[in-house]
């Protein structure tokens, strides 16, 4: 299966919420796999920790490759998301961010700010993020270095 193939599984707390619905349509129309993680219906109440651990501990266990993550700013949630182990996820506002995310740090999960990101731009980055593929090599090695906590020498 290509990585496209898999699902992308989706999550927000209620300020990502109608974002949340929108790119859920919008991945429909393109016949992009999709599962939810949450939140299944608008509660003022949610706490975006819960949503971004939920969804980051399952991309981190290999049951989905991939995320879309959102919050309000979409900051709490790439917080959350980037103290699982393994999960590299990047709030992006442009599709050449989210391009380069996927290109030099292998990004697991795109962040998005249902309250501040573009909701015209979304398609746009997240096609962007979708077709670009991570370039190894340094990088590589760069990103191992994010999972080896306490063993890298400080210049
Ligand atoms: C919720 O009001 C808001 O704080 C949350 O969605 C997020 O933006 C936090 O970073």
């Amino acid at each position: 299966m290509t990585e496209n193939a898999h699902p992308i599984l989706i999550g927000s707390d209620h300020a990502g919420y109608e974002m949340k619905e929108f790119i859920k349509q919008y991945l429909s129309q393109k016949n992009i796999p999709f599962e939810e993680a949450g939140t299944a219906q608008y509660d003022e109440t949610d706490d975006y920790p819960l949503v971004a651990f939920k969804l980051a501990q399952k991309i981190s266990s290999g049951e989905f490759q991939r995320g879309i993550l959102l919050c309000g700013t979409g900051i709490g949630a790439s917080i959350a998301a980037n103290r699982v182990k393994g999960v590299r996820a990047a709030l992006c506002s442009t599709p050449e961010t989210a391009r380069m995310s996927r290109l030099h740090n292998n990004s697991n999960v795109l962040v998005l700010g249902g309250r501040v990101t573009s909701r015209e731009m979304v398609p746009q980055i997240i096609n962007a993020w979708l077709e670009a593929s991570f370039e190894g090599g340094r990088h590589q090695r760069r990103i191992e270095m994010l999972d080896s906590s306490g063993n890298i020498a400080t210049h």
